[in-house]
């Protein structure tokens, strides 16, 4: 019989698709170490969560039935988050109080400030989890110690942050950028940084090679990513395929795997915006021109319906290009006829892909987005930025040059030396006795502890 875990943590996410990953996948290294973890997410997410190895435990949002989009607005949808979630958090907690390990700790998302308090109320162990970049939060942490401040006016662009390049407005974070757009989402952001220091930990999704000065900082972070399964690690014979959530279903079942092992190796483009940003009409059509240009072959996710595609667009694809709703992106990065990433720079799309090794086209959204382009160009050297015209669209002509530097030009064999090179950070970070490693380990110790 396996022995008693000595320490329960309580994982509690953001219920969105690039949050739940990181913090389920962390929830499944500290089963691995001897730790018992549940994950406590709302009931519309939960049917959507697979993971043997972890329990899962319904919280509310107050929004029970659908979620956010049934929210009147971003504001009301935290604040409601805030008053259900920190009810229905503590009635959890008491009620595990009788399971086989009382909680001993809650990790949780950065947007979730308020399961601090419920930490505190319990007197247990409350840790944030970062789920933005380390250079990204040390932005944030400049703006919270009142090194940069509002109005973005004031600032002297290029504007120069330790452990940074030097960053124009363009390659701010959008809620800094724009932080009129953003305010809830802002707010939101400066409370975990306002209150940062009371945590018992702070984690960051990332690994210290790959962020070694802005982590280095005046700041108390722990890094323990990437946050991404092991197999996707270079360790071959994991058997942690997947993050083990998804909350859309892919369209065609997987027979894109089958059509990307027709392929050569390294002749496909893999385009992606994550799982929150949308495309309008006029951007699928820019995408559509360009990707048809590039005469490469492409798997394009099209979260929308497919009618905002270019008529005729589908039916003259022939063989040479695969639209889907969704795909295992894990799986798709990691196919050896892969060999370029559109991505939006979501964090997580940028880890797995350095993880894995597969150059990028960065084509930034909103959010962290802008500054983890910036690095992925210039600091990591892993990929090109395209540049948008001054209506916000990234124009087919753009994307083709851009496609055509990562794969063709005299540039792309410097991409893919430091893409393969940062794929052997990660996974050392991770393996046993890597920085991030011996961070999760510390951390399970204590916690093994009895406190007091
Ligand atoms: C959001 C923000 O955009 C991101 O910057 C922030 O750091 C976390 O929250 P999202 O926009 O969804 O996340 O992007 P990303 O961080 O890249 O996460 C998307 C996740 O969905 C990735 O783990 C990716 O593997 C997965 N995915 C995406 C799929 O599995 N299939 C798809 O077709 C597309």
């Amino acid at each position: 019989m396996k022995n008693k875990p000595k320490g329960h943590v309580i994982v509690l996410p953001y219920p969105a698709q690039g949050h739940i990953n990181p913090l389920l996948q962390f929830a499944k290294v500290l089963v691995t170490k001897g730790l018992k973890a549940t994950l406590a997410t709302t009931p519309y997410t939960i049917n959507h969560i697979h993971e043997p190895t972890v329990a899962i435990e319904p919280i509310s949002d107050g929004y029970d039935e659908g979620g956010f989009t049934h929210a009147p607005s971003v504001e009301s949808y935290i604040e409601s988050f805030r008053s259900a979630g920190s009810k229905t958090l503590s009635e959890l907690i008491i009620k595990l109080r009788h399971s086989s390990c009382a909680v001993n700790c809650i990790v949780y998302d950065s947007m979730l400030t308020w399961a601090l308090d419920v930490a505190k109320q319990f007197g247990i162990y409350g840790a944030v989890f970062l789920t933005n970049s380390a250079s990204v939060c040390s932005i944030y942490w400049e703006m919270k110690l009142g090194n940069l401040f509002f109005p973005l006016e004031k600032w002297v662009f290029p504007i120069s942050i330790p452990g940074l390049p030097p960053l124009g407005v363009s390659d701010l974070p959008s809620f800094v950028a724009r932080p009129d757009d953003h305010k809830a989402y802002l707010d939101a952001i400066m409370g975990i940084f306002e209150t940062l220091k009371n945590n018992d930990w702070v984690f960051c999704n990332t690994f210290q090679e790959l962020e070694s000065e802005a982590l280095d900082g005046t700041w108390p972070v722990v890094p323990v990513g990437p946050m991404v399964p092991s197999a996707y690690l270079h360790q071959q014979n994991s058997e942690d395929t997947a993050y083990g959530a998804t909350l859309w279903n892919p369209t065609i079942n997987k027979s894109y795997m089958t059509w990307l092992g027709t392929k050569p190796p390294r002749s496909v483009v893999y385009v992606s915006f994550g799982s929150m940003a949308t495309t309008t009409a006029k951007q699928a059509e820019e995408i559509a021109n360009g990707l048809k240009a590039s005469k490469k072959n492409f798997i394009w996710v099209v979260k929308e319906s497919w009618e905002i595609l270019p008529k005729g667009f589908m039916s003259g694809l022939g063989d040479a290009g695969l639209v889907v709703t969704w795909c295992n992106q894990l799986e798709v990065l990691a196919h050896p006829a892969v060999g370029c990433f559109v991505t939006h720079c979501g964090w997580n799309s940028v880890l797995e892909a350095l993880s894995i090794g597969v150059p990028m086209v960065t084509v930034a959204q909103w959010s962290d987005q802008p500054t983890n382009a910036k690095l992925v160009e210039v600091v990591w050297g892993v990929g090109t930025r395209a540049e948008k015209d001054s209506d916000d669209v990234l124009s087919g002509k753009e994307l083709e040059k851009c496609i055509g530097e990562v794969m063709d030009a005299e540039k792309s064999e410097d991409l893919k030396r430091n893409a393969s090179k940062w794929s052997q950070s990660a996974s050392r970070a991770a393996s046993v006795g890597g920085t991030s490693d011996k961070n999760i380990n510390e951390f399970v110790k204590i916690l093994m502890l009895p406190k007091g």
